[in-house]
C-alpha cells in the first residue's frame, strides 16, 4: 500500500520525544549475532523496516528468531544451513552486505545479493572486498551476487583507502574469528561502529581501538551468546533537533548520548538556537529567526552526512546566504528540487549547495527521494505555511520509528494516509483548520 504524509504546517513543535535505538548499529549487530552458535538477545532495536527486513532474512537462511517484544529479539545462528542470501527485500537494503562479513568470518563461505540502499551515490564495496581478500578470502561478483570463500582466514594489516562505516564493520566481522592479529587503519569512527565492536566483544571477541583511527583485533576460537542493548540513534536525535529549530519550537530530546550530537549541537548554537545538554537528553529552543553558516559533511566526529538534508532545509529558512558542502556522497542534493516547490532558493554547484534563506516556505506536494531527505521534507512541511504532502514515505519508515506519531506528540499536524485518498485528505484538512 502506498502511503503518504499529509502535513499542516506553521505550528512550533513543543514537548518531549524519546529516541529509539540506532538503526545503523542495529543492522551490523543483527548480522554479527549469527556468528555465535548460542542465543543472542538484542534490546532497544528500532522498530523500522530495515531492521525487520534484515531479521527476516537471517531467519530465512535458517537462524532461530524469537521477538520477545517489538524492540527485543533473540537470535540463534547455530541452525543456519544456507549460506546464500538472495531475496528481493535484501536487495533493497544496503546492510545486507554485513551478512557477507558474518558468514565469511564464521563459515568461510557466503553468497549475498549485491546490496541496494538509498540512491545517494554510487555506493561501491571495493573496500569491503579489499579487507576480505587481505584476510585470505577469494571474492567474486557475478549475476548480481557476491561470493566470498576462504580455506582459512588469517589476520593481516589493512589500510583502508577511504573511511567507510560499512567496510569497517564488515571487515571487523570477517576478522574476529581469523587466526592471529588484524590491524585496520583509516577506519570509520562513528558511534555505531563502536557499538558493533562492543557487541562483538560482549560475545567474546578481542577488539581494541574502535572509535579511533586504528582497530586492533586478536582472532578468537569462537563467539558465545550475549545480551546487548543498542545505543540511541544520533541521526534520529539530530533530526528532531532540527525539527525544533525549523518550527521555532522547544523540544526536549530524551534518551540520547549528547557527545554523539556535538557537531549538530554546535552548528545549531552557532546559528542562534539555545541548546541545553543534560546527562541523557538535549533541549533545543529556537525563538527568533536563525542566521546563516557554512557546513561541510565529514566522517565522524565531523558534521554527519546523514544530517545534511535536514540542515540544508533549516538553512533555507534562515537569514542570509549559507553554503553546505556534501563531501561524503556524490548525489545527495536531489531533495533540493522538491524544496524549490515550497519556495526555497538553493543553487547546486557540484557537491555544494549555495542557499539564499527565505522567510517562509509555502506548502507543496513532494516525493521523498531517500530516507534522510524524506525526513527533511517533512520538517519543511511542518515549518511551511499551509498544507504539504510527502509521498514515497516507505523510504522514511526504513529509519524512523513511528515518525508521524512522535511528531504529533510534539504538536505537529501530520497524518499518514493512503496516497491520493481524497476523502481522508479532506477529513484531515477540515480537522486541521
Ligand atoms: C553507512 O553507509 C550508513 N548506512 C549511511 O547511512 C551513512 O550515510 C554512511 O555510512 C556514512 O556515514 C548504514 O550504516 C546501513 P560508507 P555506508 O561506506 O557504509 C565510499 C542512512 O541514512 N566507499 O561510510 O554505505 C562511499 O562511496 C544511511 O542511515 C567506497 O569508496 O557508507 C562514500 O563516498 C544513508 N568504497 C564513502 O565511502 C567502499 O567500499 C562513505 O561510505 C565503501 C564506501
Amino acid at each position: 500500500m502506498n502511503n503518504e504524509y499529509i502535513i499542516k504546517g506553521g505550528r512550533p513543535l513543543v514537548g518531549e520525544v524519546s529516541i529509539s535505538g540506532a538503526k545503523n548499529a542495529a543492522l551490523g549487530i543483527i548480522a554479527a549475532s549469527i556468528m555465535a552458535d548460542e542465543p543472542v538477545t538484542i534490546e532497544n532495536l528500532p522498530c523500522v523496516s530495515d531492521v525487520e527486513v534484515l531479521v527476516s532474512t537471517i531467519e530465512e537462511i535458517g537462524a532461530k528468531v524469537n521477538w520477545t517484544d517489538s524492540h527485543t529479539v533473540t537470535i540463534n545462528g547455530s541452525t543456519i544451513k544456507n549460506f546464500c542470501v538472495e531475496n528481493d527485500y535484501i536487495r533493497k537494503i544496503r546492510a545486507s552486505y554485513y551478512i557477507l562479513g558474518a558468514l565469511l568470518g564464521k563459515n568461510h563461505s557466503v553468497e549475498v545479493a549485491f546490496p541496494g540502499g538509498c540512491n545517494i551515490g554510487s555506493r561501491p564495496i571495493d573496500q569491503h572486498i579489499k579487507g576480505f581478500e587481505a584476510l585470505g578470502a577469494k571474492v567474486s561478483i557475478a549475476h548480481g551476487m557476491i561470493q566470498a570463500n576462504a580455506e582459512d582466514l588469517v589476520g593481516n594489516h589493512i589500510y583502508f583507502d577511504v573511511s567507510s562505516v560499512g567496510a569497517t564493520i564488515n571487515v571487523m566481522l570477517a576478522a574476529v574469528l581469523a587466526k592471529g592479529k588484524t590491524i585496520m587503519e583509516n577506519v570509520a569512527k562513528e558511534p555505531h561502529v563502536v557499538d558493533v565492536a562492543n557487541f562483538l566483544n560482549s560475545m567474546g571477541a578481542n577488539i581494541k581501538g574502535a572509535g579511533t583511527d586504528v582497530i586492533r583485533i586478536n582472532g578468537v576460537e569462537r563467539l558465545h551468546g550475549t545480551d546487548y542493548s543498542i545505543i540511541p540513534d544520533m541521526i534520529e536525535a539530530g533530526t528532531y533537533m532540527i525539527a525544533a529549530a525549523a518550527t521555532k519550537g522547544d523540544i526536549l530530546i530524551k534518551n540520547v548520548i549528547p557527545k554523539h550530537l556535538e557537531a549538530v549541537s554546535a552548528k545549531l548554537a552557532e546559528i542562534g538556537c539555545d541548546i541545553q545538554e543534560f546527562d541523557d537528553s538535549v533541549r533545543v529552543i529556537a525563538k527568533a529567526r536563525l542566521s546563516h553558516t557554512h557546513v561541510k559533511t565529514l566522517p565522524y566526529p565531523g558534521f554527519p552526512t546523514d544530517m545534511q538534508p535536514q540542515i540544508t532545509t533549516l538553512l533555507a529558512l534562515s537569514e542570509g546566504t549559507s553554503v553546505v558542502t556534501e563531501s561524503v556522497f556524490e548525489n545527495r542534493f536531489k531533495f533540493v528540487d522538491e524544496l524549490a516547490r515550497m519556495g526555497a532558493t538553493i543553487k547546486i554547484e557540484g557537491n555544494t549547495a549555495i542557499i539564499d534563506g527565505v522567510n517562509k516556505f509555502s506548502g507543496a506536494s513532494m516525493l521523498a527521494p531517500d530516507l534522510r531527505a524524506g525526513a527533511a521534507l517533512v520538517i519543511a512541511g511542518l515549518a511551511a505555511e499551509g498544507v504539504s504532502e510527502v509521498g514515497s514515505i516507505e523510504f522514511i519508515e526504513r529509519g524512523y520509528e513511528t515518525f508521524d506519531e512522535k511528531l504529533r506528540s510534539l504538536g505537529g499536524e501530520i497524518k499518514k494516509i493512503p496516497a491520493d485518498d481524497e476523502d481522508e485528505m479532506r477529513r484531515f484538512l477540515l480537522k486541521a483548520v
